[in-house]
């Protein structure tokens, strides 16, 4: 399903996250993005999706009760990219993923000012207690963005995905909401983590205060 359409100020400018027609992703405009190497060589995308590839994702989106999906504008911009969050009710946990198609539209700060929103809805309306979420080494780009609301690395699973040639690393990164450490962490953690893991729950602290005031629905 759909997430609530939100906005946020960016220093690109307005980022709003909304629902988005089935037109505007299964077109021929998204599918040549798509086609793009450098768009998806960090994700799990390996072919080049069609029109309707894309006609039956925006379906299954619409339908799907256990997670919540919306589009990435900038300013005037058409769809520019899909943010999304799995849900885990029983768990009290989530998992997300990003992807910007227009690469035109990177290093503008949309990643990271649009975790702020989607995290602010995955506390304010979701509930959620932990979010886990992963990158492709070495996508810079997404880690940093996901670090910069709070996310944390926590392991890696090495040499999983084959890409032109190469085997790359994933890397595993999760937030862990403020005043929720003790019961998420009940089972203690490992040592190694212990001083990222507090350092990232600060940072995500200063961002929840952030996106209350500038998240707006
Ligand atoms: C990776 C991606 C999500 C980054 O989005 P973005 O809007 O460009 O990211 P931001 O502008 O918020 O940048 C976040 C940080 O990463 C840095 N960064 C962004 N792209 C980078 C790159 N290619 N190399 C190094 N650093 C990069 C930014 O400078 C910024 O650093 P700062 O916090 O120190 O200022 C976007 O490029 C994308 O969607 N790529 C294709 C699909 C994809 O890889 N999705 C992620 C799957 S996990």
């Amino acid at each position: 399903m759909f997430g609530k359409a939100m906005s946020i100020r960016g220093k690109a400018g307005l980022i709003q996250l909304k629902p988005f027609a089935k037109e505007e992703i299964a077109c021929a405009r998204v599918c040549g993005m798509f086609s793009d190497h450098e768009v998806t060589r960090y994700t799990l995308m390996q072919h080049s999706p069609s029109i309707s590839d894309e006609e039956k994702f925006w379906e299954r989106t619409s339908e799907d009760k256990d997670s919540r999906v919306w589009g990435v504008y900038l300013d005037e911009s058409p769809l520019i990219g899909i943010t999304s969050i799995r849900i885990d009710i029983p768990n009290h946990m989530g998992s997300t993923g990003f992807m910007l198609y227009d690469k035109s539209f990177w290093r503008k700060g949309i990643a990271s000012t649009s975790h702020l929103a989607r995290t602010h809805y995955a506390v304010e309306f979701l509930d959620l207690k932990s979010i886990t979420s992963g990158v492709i080494s070495p996508n810079t780009g997404s880690r940093k963005a996901l670090q910069s609301v709070g996310y944390f690395i926590t392991g890696y699973k090495l040499g999983q995905l084959y890409r032109n040639g190469v085997y790359r690393h994933h890397v595993d990164l999760q937030w862990i909401r403020p005043g929720y450490e003790n019961l998420i962490l009940a089972d203690g953690i490992p040592e190694e983590l212990s001083s990222r893991a507090k350092e990232a729950i600060l940072t995500a602290e200063k961002a929840l205060q952030r996106a209350k005031v500038e998240v707006k629905f």
